[in-house]
């Protein structure tokens, strides 16, 4: 550790505790997530006290207090003090209205819930996965650990939060990803897997005048529809399984792109 960490690390080890601490401070922004704080706190016209913010989340005054003050620590949240009686009023920063709480263009609230109810358990188990060398999705979950897509999708509302999830990566990252290299040569272009079509609709953007596809299971091409579609009429859509097209369709598009699709397999 001490050839790789600087040296006054070895005085004190303050990155070594910051990598042993670190779930906690996901764990704050996880549930502060699940119970709504950022939402509540978003739409307030002015800042709450701990009472008034755990009476509207149906939540223990000490312990909304407690949270609070734990996001006040990782600046996600400011306080002040009301000078006649003392009591401390929150609201959110910045970053916690425009990335935490639910609903914006850039919100990676559903990231947050993502990671809080299906990663985190999985990550419980890591050494697990070390050990047997295989997901643990039939210990964390109770699925076929060969089923990846059958646990991720096995309610509709996981499959929606799972959308969610990939759907916020490309919120701040799809721009740059379409324009690292310049992709305006392919007129036709395919992104097999493309879930909500973030992806493709950056490509859209990117490169007006290429025809782009989303191509993904039925039942995600349908979810896209009801929960993701927006004013982009160019992009289209195309359900099917991934084995079936590549037999069937392989000179389709001049370019794919199988973003994310290694990660889960
Ligand atoms: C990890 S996600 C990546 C989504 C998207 N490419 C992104 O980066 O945001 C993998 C995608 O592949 C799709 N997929 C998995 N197996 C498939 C199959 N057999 N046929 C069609 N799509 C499939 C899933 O529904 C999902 O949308």
């Amino acid at each position: 550790m001490s050839e790789h960490l600087s040296q006054s690390e070895m005085d004190y080890p303050f990155k070594l505790l910051e990598y042993l601490n670190g779930f906690r401070v996901s764990k704050v922004i996880f549930s502060a997530c699940e119970l709504g704080v950022f939402d509540l706190l978003a739409t307030s016209p002015c800042a709450l006290s701990a009472q008034q913010v755990a009476q509207a989340l149906r939540a223990s005054v000490d312990g909304t207090e407690r949270l609070l003050d734990a996001l006040v620590g990782i600046e996600i949240l400011h306080v002040e003090t009301q000078p006649q009686d003392g009591t401390a009023l929150y609201r959110n920063t910045e970053v916690a209205s425009v990335y935490l709480a639910k609903g914006g263009a850039k919100s990676l609230h559903d990231l947050a819930i993502y990671q809080s109810q299906t990663t985190y358990p999985l990550w419980n188990n890591l050494a697990d996965v070390v050990r047997d060398g295989r997901n643990q999705n039939q210990k964390t979950f109770g699925i076929p650990p060969e089923e990846v897509f059958q646990a991720i999708y096995r309610t509709e509302e996981k499959m929606l939060k799972f959308m969610g999830l990939m759907n916020s990566f490309w919120v701040l990252d799809g721009h740059d990803v379409v324009t690292a290299f310049n992709l305006a040569g392919f007129q036709n272009v395919v992104d097999l897997g493309g879930c909500t079509g973030a992806l493709a609709r950056e490509m859209v953007k990117a490169y007006p005048s290429s025809s782009v596809t989303v191509f993904d299971m039925p039942a995600v091409v349908e979810m896209a529809a009801k929960h993701f579609l927006q004013e982009n009429n160019t992009l289209k859509f195309q359900s099917g399984s991934q084995s079936l097209f590549f037999r069937s369709s392989t000179k389709y598009a001049a370019t794919y792109s199988f973003k994310h699709y290694q990660s889960v397999s």
